[in-house]
């Protein structure tokens, strides 16, 4: 079955940032846990490269627009090859091929009789891309995000005409299904509720952008061509441009993954377009919320950006994807905090997980001559470890299709600590000196390894890399394809070869801030 989904298509006025990256990883590791569960991803992300911030940026530059998002987007790309991501499609919006996908649905919008001329007069913030509400006795608001001055504009723009589709934008955002988390709806229903107003597609002052079929002087509004991003990438898959391929091309997409400040774009406009080119509606809009750091927001003025890249090369992959997915709850905001990253993934990761690896693995090598031990309980469904196994299992399969990744990394976790707490009940160590013993140590150590097997199948979508470790350590291949098999208790072989151990995690150390 083809599961679909996306990460925003992000603006390339700056280096990737901390906030891209977590959406990002969220994203890949739905994408790795779908695909282990047999099911046909395409996992989409790029860059949203038109429209008048990207223009000021690249003249700030002195560079063309052109050369300055040819820069930025390469460094995109670099940075989700280094971050081990598993996009199957990178999207930019410079790309030929979307400019014939634009025109081809603005065909259809038209054709529905959409589009209309009307003049809009408001105030801008270029940092936003978007119109303000403010109180109309105001002199020269800001932004309240970008604490910038908002623009003054009055222009004869081309609109859709959004307010055609109040009842039926109405209907889908008052679904339980459409919009996650559950926080988050109530926001949406309520601007719907104050009645839509038809919103302008075009700029007259803006040459950074599309243009506008038939209509001189006129580039599309950057995110009337940045939601079309999604389709592009869907069609760029070397065949035709054509809209009407795109049903067997992977839309429409199971997901949307957004971060909560561009929702209204993604579950009130973006739907009421399709409805208007007659094309079908994502399925979900997932909403993450906002990271700070040490309480508080990250912004180039405080200095206290954390770099995507300074933090991959310094601390790994693992540490930041583990920290990040087992820490934050997806759909709320969250806070980066260096000590705290530290801790956990010290104990959870180097204590918790891998030393007790080491620990068993060293034992069953030691005393049952470099392998696996043999064991009753292999096959023994109803021993504890067995069972919590499997609550484990069905947790993370129940949680991660909800983008819940901290409850699957807790449970995942906590049949670790288990074992970990097995270990010491049956203390193996001195058991193994009383006579007649060797049965029962082989068991206990049996089901703690096979504990720890499975711990490493399931941190597979979430840590990759640490999952593969894990399971190389017990003598196993990496989690690859469909994992079925892997899911059920007594996967380790009685007899098989243990690899000599070694740290599957470092600790991390940090002695400067991040
Ligand atoms: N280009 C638009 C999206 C178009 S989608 C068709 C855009 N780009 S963005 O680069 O400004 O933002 C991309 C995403 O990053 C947004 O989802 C935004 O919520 C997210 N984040 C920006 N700062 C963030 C944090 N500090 N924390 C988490 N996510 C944050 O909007």
């Amino acid at each position: 079955m083809s599961f679909t989904l996306t990460t925003p298509l992000y603006y390339v006025n700056d280096k990737p940032h901390l906030g891209s990256t977590y959406t990002t990883l969220a994203c890949d590791a739905l994408a790795r846990f779908e695909r282990l569960q047999s099911r046909d991803v395409v996992f989409v992300t790029g860059v949203d490269e038109h429209g008048q911030k990207i223009q000021r940026t690249a003249e700030q530059q002195q560079l063309s627009p052109q050369e300055h998002c040819d820069r930025v987007s390469d460094r995109y790309r670099e940075l989700w090859s280094q971050w081990q991501i598993t996009n199957d499609r990178f999207i930019r919006t410079t790309n030929p091929r979307h400019l014939e996908l634009v025109e081809q649905f603005y065909a259809r919008v038209q054709a529905s009789g959409d589009i209309v001329r009307g003049r809009q007069t408001g105030w801008y913030c270029v940092g936003c891309e978007e119109y303000k509400d403010v109180p109309a006795d105001a002199d020269q608001p800001d932004c309240s995000i970008h604490a910038k001055p908002l623009e003054w504009r009055d222009e004869e723009n081309l609109f859709f005409r959004l307010s055609r589709y109040q009842n039926d934008i109405e209907a889908l955002v008052n679904r339980d299904d459409f919009i996650a988390p559950a926080s988050r709806r109530q926001e949406v229903r309520n601007f719907v509720a104050q009645g839509l107003r038809d919103f302008s597609i075009s700029r007259v002052n803006v040459s950074w952008g599309l243009p506008v079929p038939g209509e001189d002087g006129h580039t599309f509004y950057v995110w009337f061509d940045a939601l079309l991003g999604y389709l592009s990438a869907l069609l760029d898959d070397g065949g035709e441009v054509d809209l009407e391929r795109l049903t067997t091309a992977g839309w429409p997409a199971s997901v949307h993954v957004i971060g909560k400040d561009i929702l209204r774009f993604h579950a009130v406009y973006w739907p009421a377009m399709l409805m208007s080119a007659g094309l079908p509606l994502p399925k979900h809009v997932f909403g993450h919320g906002f990271l700070t750091r040490e309480g508080q927001k990250m912004g180039k003025s405080l200095g206290n950006v954390l770099d995507p890249e300074k933090l991959l090369s310094m601390c790994g992959a693992d540490a930041v994807r583990w920290y990040l997915l087992r820490d934050m709850q997806f759909g709320d905001d969250g806070d980066f905090q260096q000590q705290r990253f530290l801790d956990l993934v010290n104990n959870d990761l180097a204590n918790t997980i891998g030393n007790l690896l080491n620990r068993t693995s060293s034992m069953a090598r030691k005393w049952f001559s470099d392998a696996v031990p043999p064991a009753d309980c292999a096959s023994d469904e109803s021993h504890p470890l067995a069972q919590q196994g499997q609550q484990t299992v069905e947790i993370v399969l129940d949680s991660l299709p909800k983008l819940s990744f901290k409850v699957a990394a807790e449970a995942i976790l906590q049949l670790a600590i288990s074992a970990n707490g097995h270990l010491s009940e049956t203390a193996p160590w001195t058991r193994m000196k009383q006579e007649g013993q060797e049965a029962a140590v082989g068991n206990d150590l049996y089901a703690v390894l096979e504990s720890t097997r499975l711990v490493g199948v399931l941190l597979s979508p979430l840590v990759p890399d640490l999952s593969g470790r894990i399971l190389n350590q017990l003598g196993h291949d990496p989690v690859q394809s469909d994992w079925t098999t892997q899911l059920r208790w007594g996967g380790l072989r009685s007899g098989s070869a243990l690899p000599k151990p070694s740290p599957v995690m470092q600790r991390l150390e940090l002695d400067e801030d991040l």
